[in-house]
């Protein structure tokens, strides 16, 4: 079966997390993904956290599937030569180095759009213009100054980092929509255009509810679905709300059977408005139901520490699946707190694709995260990582480098 982003040339300048999760993605929609690294060294996460000993990391191997690797030396004048060539033959380039390397690897947007006007250039800085441009950025910096830290953890505690790599791996899908719809916009303007993905932007957007709750904050003095309501005062700012539920439907994480072992013996409680009287039942609290204090979602704000209590009373005495199973009955949303270990056992997301297995010369089979977005038209074939330059022959082959001149890059290190 064909796939979407068949005959997509993608020249992949892109390094750690937040650009290659944005090439796989469009390299499992079809797009061939020609990774360019430096010679000799490669992508940094290459030799990053290894769990076998020269063996290209999970790190790495989880971050560029399905793509080719070849080696170039982009500093000397004769890879920026073949660089100049890439460049020609594919219709978009990522990258996601530091603020200002590629000018000063001499290739800024204009020369880029001098070279081939019909490529587009997309980008993951840490920020957009503003104080800010030139720094450097890793993926909780981007959690701390696009909202998520300060409105994350518990109001007694400093603020604190996800484990979603939502500053890397976020800005990776928004650049990802960004190429495609500038490739769409090509179609008919026959011309590429620069594309540009903040990591504070992204976490922000992700962030939005909380800027929700800021000015609303600004306006009412309170914010009445969140744990600090009402015994504790409200300060200036938005404060960490614990784990209360962003939306409307006040929510929390309740204690399961089995909890004083297993630190993940818990389950997302939501006490979604619509099934109150349900959930009065399951817990056999049904004056509830009628009571003035708790038969509105209003009247039960103040009154939230004392219902999550009481329902953790009764999930106490279930197992989260258990739970899960009982609330499901009654349309009582719920979510079991799964431990990774739970859910690289998980059958039914291996059948999916979502978690898939990858055989790997060196390393053998590991698992990995597969596409998240499924398309019926484009299904997705996850292959393992390249090796370092494995592609670099055929590659330049292929863009039409004689082997003579490919002979001299070698003997002058560039490839
Ligand atoms: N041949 C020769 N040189 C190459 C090369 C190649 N194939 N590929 C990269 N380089 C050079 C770059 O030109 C740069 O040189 P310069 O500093 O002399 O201009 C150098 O390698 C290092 O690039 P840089 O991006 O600064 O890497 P770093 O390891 O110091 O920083 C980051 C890493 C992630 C902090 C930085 O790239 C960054 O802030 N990126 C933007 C935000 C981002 O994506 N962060 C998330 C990462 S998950």
């Amino acid at each position: 079966m064909s796939k979407a982003l068949d005959g997509i040339r993608i020249l992949d300048f892109t390094h750690v997390q937040s650009g290659p999760t944005c090439t796989q993605l469009l390299a499992w929609f079809g797009a061939d993904v020609i990774k360019v690294e430096k010679a000799g060294e490669g992508d940094a996460t290459r030799g990053q956290l290894r769990d076998i000993p020269n063996v290209d990391s999970l790190y790495f191997t989880m971050l560029n599937h399905n793509k080719r690797s070849i080696t170039l030396d982009t500093k000397k004048p004769m890879g920026k030569e073949v660089l100049e060539e890439l460049i020609k033959q594919c219709d978009v380039m990522v990258e996601n180095f530091a603020p200002g390397a590629l000018d000063r690897m001499g290739f800024s947007w204009e020369r880029i759009q001098e070279i081939n006007p019909r490529i587009i250039l997309a980008s993951v800085k840490g920020f957009g213009p503003g104080p800010y441009e030139d720094c450097k950025v890793y993926e909780n910096v981007a959690q701390c100054s696009g909202g998520a830290a300060s409105t994350t953890g518990f109001e007694d505690g400093p603020p604190v980092v996800t484990g979603a790599q939502i500053g890397d791996s976020g800005t990776g899908l928004n650049l990802a929509l960004g190429i495609v719809t500038a490739l769409f916009q090509r179609e008919t303007t026959g011309r590429g255009q620069k594309v540009m993905a903040a990591m504070q932007d992204a976490v922000l957007n992700l962030c939005r509810v909380k800027l929700r709750d800021q000015q609303r904050l600004d306006r009412t003095g309170e914010l009445r679905e969140y744990p600090q309501y009402p015994e504790m005062e409200f300060g200036e700012a938005v404060p960490r709300a614990g784990n209360a539920s962003g939306g409307g439907q006040p929510g929390w994480i309740l204690k399961c059977k089995g909890w004083q072992k297993d630190p993940n013996a818990y389950i997302y409680f939501i006490t979604q408005a619509p099934v109150w009287p349900a959930i009065c039942k399951i817990i056999g609290e049904e004056h509830w139901i009628t009571d003035p204090q708790y038969a509105t979602a209003e009247a039960r704000l103040p009154h939230l520490k004392t219902i999550f209590a009481r329902i953790e009373e009764w999930t106490k005495t279930k197992t989260k699946l258990e739970a899960m199973d009982i609330l499901n009955e009654f349309d009582i949303p719920c979510g079991p707190i799964l431990s990774m270990k739970e859910i690289a056992e998980d059958e039914s997301l291996r059948a999916t694709g979502t978690i898939v297995e990858v055989d790997h010369p060196q390393r053998g089979r590991s698992l990995s995260v597969g596409n998240p977005i499924k398309l019926s038209d484009s299904p997705t074939e996850v292959t393992r990582s390249p090796l370092l330059g494995e592609h670099t022959l055929e590659v330049l082959t292929q863009m039409g480098i004689s082997q003579e001149r490919i002979k001299q890059l070698q003997e002058a290190r560039v490839i």
